[in-house]
């Protein structure tokens, strides 16, 4: 399928989703959003497809909610029609893992879009903010909870408050991203990376992704027990069998289909 907003490529078991509004950095409207989610639902359905990537261009990964759309918006316009609610958060529904990667902006809904991803690769070039409060609103797709989270309430409040960028080698710092890569290499990483969790039991992935983010959800009793759950219900699959045997006889493992 075609999208307007978006651009899909292949490479074997990995899909990368590009957000795709160069004149307008990116900016996310509700077209792209629901672009968006039936991308994402349909490559979660896809067998063919183990791991999903969310890009944008080199110079932006998304400069924010966009503002010229909702500029107008009256409360009626937004609470009763659930704006942002309604079409944001398909991501969080992908039971597959998802790995944002992000070079240039990432800037308010942007930020919280890659914040919704289970891994972050950054291209030295990335800058995170959430400057919000400069055009007046607080963010609304998750930026005042996933980031006190990830990187702690005090390194929160000075990019929630302030609108401060930060870039690529302070994120990594502050645990908001996974790795950092040079603006030139970083697809080609990104991907490697991408392509050798694909090549790993995909049920696995997706019971070690539903585990991490049951963590932010519940109590570490509880959480451990949910972990447990998997891992014994481990023993009843495939990937166990092969993975174990291929370790014992010194073979890399073919996780294909299981
Ligand atoms: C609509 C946007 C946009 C946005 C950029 N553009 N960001 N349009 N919504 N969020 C448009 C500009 O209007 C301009 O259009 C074109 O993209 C290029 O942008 P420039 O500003 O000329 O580029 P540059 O000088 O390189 O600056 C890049 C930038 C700046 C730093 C990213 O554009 C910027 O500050 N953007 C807004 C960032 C922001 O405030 N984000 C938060 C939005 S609120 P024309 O037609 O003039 O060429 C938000 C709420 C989230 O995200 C809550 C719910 C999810």
């Amino acid at each position: 399928m075609q999208y307007a907003d978006l651009l899909i490529e292949n490479h074997g078991k990995v899909v990368v989703i590009r957000l795709n509004r160069p004149k307008a950095m990116n900016a996310l409207n509700d077209n792209m959003m629901n672009e968006l989610g039936d991308a994402l639902y349909k490559f979660d359905a896809d067998p063919s497809v183990n791991v999903i990537v969310l890009t944008g261009s080199e110079k932006v990964f998304a400069a924010g909610a966009d503002i010229a759309a909702m500029a107008n918006y009256t409360y009626a316009d937004t609470y009763p029609g659930n704006y942002i609610g309604r079409n944001w958060e398909h991501i969080l529904n992908v039971r597959k893992p998802v790995i944002g990667v992000v070079a240039g902006y990432a800037l308010g809904g942007g930020c919280e879009l890659a914040m919704m991803c289970d891994m972050l690769i950054a291209a030295d070039s990335a800058k995170f903010g959430q400057p919000e409060i400069k055009v007046g609103v607080t963010p609304g797709a998750g930026g005042t909870q996933r980031l006190p989270r990830t990187i702690g309430k005090y390194k929160a409040m000075d990019m929630l408050l302030t609108c401060r960028m930060i870039d690529a080698a302070e994120a990594e710092r502050n645990g908001l991203v996974s790795r950092v890569f040079p603006a030139d290499k970083v697809m080609e990483e990104a991907l490697a990376i991408a392509n050798s969790i694909a090549g790993m039991s995909v049920s696995v992935a997706m019971a070690i992704k539903d585990s991490v983010n049951r963590a932010f959800e519940t109590t570490l009793t509880e959480g451990v027990r949910y972990e447990r759950r998997y891992f014994h219900a481990g023993f009843g699959t495939e990937a166990q069998k092969e993975g174990m045997s291929a370790f014992l006889e010194k073979r890399a493992p073919n996780f294909e289909g299981k």
